[in-house]
């Protein structure tokens, strides 16, 4: 047997459209290994390019102890182009690493695990959020759901919302291109439909999945006590309405950086008081929210997520024999 594997899309795309319950699983026990000191997650690395500044490619490094007790690297690429092209924005792969030798064991083909930890965590947080977690079967009370912006982010946070028992019966999606909000909506299927941004800030929970690079949600924008912001496009919110709510991160360090709304925030007080807490600390229990105030979720994406849902999609493409071996990867 060789020591090294490839995963292709298809393979870890399929592996993942039947994993969702185990990958909520994972994502959210490798909050718990972050929240408890368990991983090892360095800052991520931007490099950008002069001559194209929407572009960028990133590599989050990271180590993910507990059972997975794997290291490894995901470099993502965003290029927001490729639209024209009738290409996806985002790309990646994922290296991982065993442990024990520091050898590379796979790469695997990664925009659908990246899409995955991501909406898998945005869905945590909805669930948590609103009281619903541990998921248990039954339904969250329904909600009036927006979606702003209606990507491939997007379309896999409405699958994982629906995973965690968020239903999806009265959504309005916003996007700059109508047309893909149209799709996206048809694709909801139910009382989806498409509306304006004001139609969807006044939604219960609101997400954000778009690639604003700065803030046009203005700061006077009334979001109201116990309405529900997940984040995930980290630049579209005012800085200042994040000073008028509670605010969940990932992890403090992280996601306080790179511009994110988060950051804006701390530029304008200088200081980061308003972070309320992280999500490991919302699923151990340990934070509280003021009920007067509306919730706002930024995730700034940790590579200890994509190190536990790719596991997840190695050990399941090896064992169905769908992992591609490398023989003579490693010479001698
Ligand atoms: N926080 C995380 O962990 C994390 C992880 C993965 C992706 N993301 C982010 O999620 C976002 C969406 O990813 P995607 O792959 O779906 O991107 P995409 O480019 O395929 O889709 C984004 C959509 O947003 C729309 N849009 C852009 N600006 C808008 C605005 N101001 N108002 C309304 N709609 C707008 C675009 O027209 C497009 O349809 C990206 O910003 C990406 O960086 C975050």
């Amino acid at each position: 047997m060789s020591e090294f594997h490839v995963v292709p899309g298809v393979v870890a795309d399929d592996i993942l459209a039947a994993a969702q319950d185990r990958v909520v699983r994972v994502v959210a026990e490798a909050y718990l290994l972050h929240d408890a000191g368990r991983t090892i997650n360095p800052d991520s690395y931007f490099l950008r390019f002069p001559d194209k500044p929407d572009s960028r490619i990133i590599a989050l490094p990271a180590y993910l102890g507990g059972d997975v007790d794997t290291a490894g690297i995901k470099w993502i690429s965003s290029f927001p182009g490729n639209h024209d092209r009738g290409i996806p924005r985002a790309s990646a792969v994922l290296i991982l690493n065993d442990y024990a030798t520091g050898r590379p064991t796979a790469c695997l083909e990664a925009a659908g695990i990246s899409a995955a930890r991501t909406a898998a965590s945005a869905a945590i947080a909805a669930a948590a959020l609103g009281g619903t977690w541990p998921p248990d079967g039954t339904p969250a009370a329904p909600r009036s759901v927006a979606f702003v912006g209606t990507g491939p982010i997007a379309d896999t946070i409405a699958r994982y919302l629906r995973q965690v028992g968020v239903p999806l019966d009265d959504v309005v999606c916003h996007d700059l291109e109508e047309s893909r909000a149209a799709r996206f909506a048809a694709g909801l299927g139910g009382a989806a439909r498409t509306g304006t941004l004001a139609d969807a800030l006044d939604r219960d929970l609101v997400v954000f999945a778009t690639t604003a690079g700065t803030p046009y949600v203005p700061a006077d924008t009334p979001l109201r006590p116990g309405q529900l912001v997940l984040n995930v496009s980290l630049r579209d919110l005012a800085p200042e309405l994040l000073l008028r709510a509670n605010n969940i991160v990932d992890d403090v360090d992280h996601c306080l950086k790179a511009q994110t709304s988060p950051h804006l925030a701390e530029q304008l007080t200088g200081s980061r008081d308003f972070v309320t807490g992280t999500l490991g600390g919302v699923l151990r229990g340990e934070v509280e929210l003021d009920p007067a105030l509306p919730t706002i979720f930024s995730p700034f994406g940790l590579g200890v997520l994509d190190l536990a849902v790719g596991s997840v999609v190695l050990a399941e493409a090896r064992a169905a024999g769908r992992a591609i071996d490398i023989p003579g990867f490693f010479p001698g």
